[in-house]
């Protein structure tokens, strides 16, 4: 009988161990990650309610990252301070602890439960450690049917806990990769726009409209990110035009208006050749195409209609809103007003008109504050 407990509780654990796997492979969203592993593990012990904490070492606090039970959405982004509770204590020690009755124990902190409502009785807290580091701790509240966790539940918490440990390692590593190359990316378009002091800005300012567009279209979480990081870098080829065609203050001739028009080819020869292979196929489409027009008068291909990559439609229209709209060394720059006038005139002959109303409706809904929308927004981007 015990060995087949046994057996069942092993084969248990392997699945569960499968299950977090799978899930780290599909989906690395960190939140959704965790949420799926402290519920595996609620269910495997037999608890009523989990919490998962993560420790911010810079802010020096824990910060509930998932949480299941009946008092799940009150308890999320609570924040400790880091020594704080019995949490703080397994956190900062790298213990497991097995508590019978929390109001008991003098490191309790009856904080958490009183702003859910939640009332805890029992609990285990095993610390999530990734070789000797602790990066969190996962709480089980309250045996279900009998009173008490058992010895056994908390060996099985902790062997389980390497497991969550690694997911969530591997999740804050992957976001702050993702910053990293964020980061990389508005310097390199910082570098770029540097060449020109009437450029300085352009690359940031196109993709914060082109990702205002985006989140107007409804289009998703992810094509938001790559839409930005893309437009970010759109005209990244004009690093392989001279100074003297670029910086040029008076009209270009044909000769050199075909050459900077080069820069869309280059961008995208650039771009493509990025590793892994398909991290930046949006953005070399997008460099690509940004000048093509809907009609088909635009370059370097004179692509028509929806032959024209979605984001490089986008692009193209906050490119060139932000060109009418910014002093030149030829031009003052338009009004936001006036340079809406202007799109919504070359609507359907040279811009996608669903795109430009969703860029005019941006910018009648704040009145042509434009700081007053991304204030409103309360961000350039997320990440
Ligand atoms: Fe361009």
């Amino acid at each position: 009988m015990t060995h087949i407990k046994e057996l069942e509780s092993k084969v248990q654990e392997l699945v569960t161990l499968l299950e977090a796997s799978k899930q780290l492979n599909s989906n690395l969203e960190m939140g959704e990650v965790l949420e799926s592993i402290l519920l595996q593990m609620v269910r495997i012990v037999g608890a009523e309610a989990g919490t998962l904490w993560v420790l911010d070492k810079k802010r020096q606090k824990i910060k509930v990252s998932a949480a299941y039970g009946p008092s799940a959405a009150s308890i999320l982004n609570i924040e400790l301070d880091q020594n704080e509770g019995i949490v703080g204590k397994v956190i900062r020690t790298g213990e497991a602890q097995l508590i019978e009755n929390v109001a008991e124990n003098p490191d309790w902190t009856a904080r958490v439960d009183q702003s859910s409502g939640f009332v805890t009785k029992s609990m285990i807290t095993v610390p999530l450690a990734v070789k000797g580091k602790v990066l969190g701790a996962m709480q089980l509240l309250n045996k279900q049917d009998i009173a008490f966790f058992s010895e056994q539940d908390i060996r099985l918490a902790d062997a389980l806990s390497s497991q969550s440990a690694l997911a969530l390692h591997n999740s804050q590593m992957y976001e702050e990769l993702q910053q990293m190359l964020l980061s990389m990316i508005r310097t390199l378009a910082k570098v770029l726009d540097a060449r020109d002091p009437y450029t300085a800005g352009h690359s940031e300012r196109v993709a914060k409209y082109s990702l205002w567009i985006a989140q107007k279209l409804e289009l998703s979480a992810s094509d938001c990110e790559e839409l930005y990081k893309a437009a970010l870098l759109h005209d990244i080829g004009k690093i392989g035009i001279t100074d003297a065609i670029l910086r040029k203050p008076d009209r270009l001739t044909v000769e050199e208006y075909t050459t900077i028009q080069q820069h869309t080819v280059i961008g995208a020869d650039i771009l493509s050749n990025v590793e892994p292979k398909d991290a930046m196929v949006h953005a070399a489409d997008t460099a690509l195409s940004h000048h093509e027009r809907l009609d088909g008068t635009g370059y370097p291909h004179g692509l028509a209609g929806d032959a024209i990559p979605l984001f490089a439609r986008i692009v193209g229209v906050a490119d060139t809103f932000d060109a009418m709209t910014t002093a030149r060394s030829y031009s003052k720059g338009l009004s936001y007003q006036l340079g809406v006038e202007e799109l919504r005139r070359c609507k359907e002959t040279l811009f996608d008109a669903q795109i430009v109303d969703a860029f005019t409706a941006i910018l009648e809904e704040c009145d042509y504050q434009i700081d007053q929308y991304e204030a409103g927004q309360g961000r350039g981007y997320r990440l």
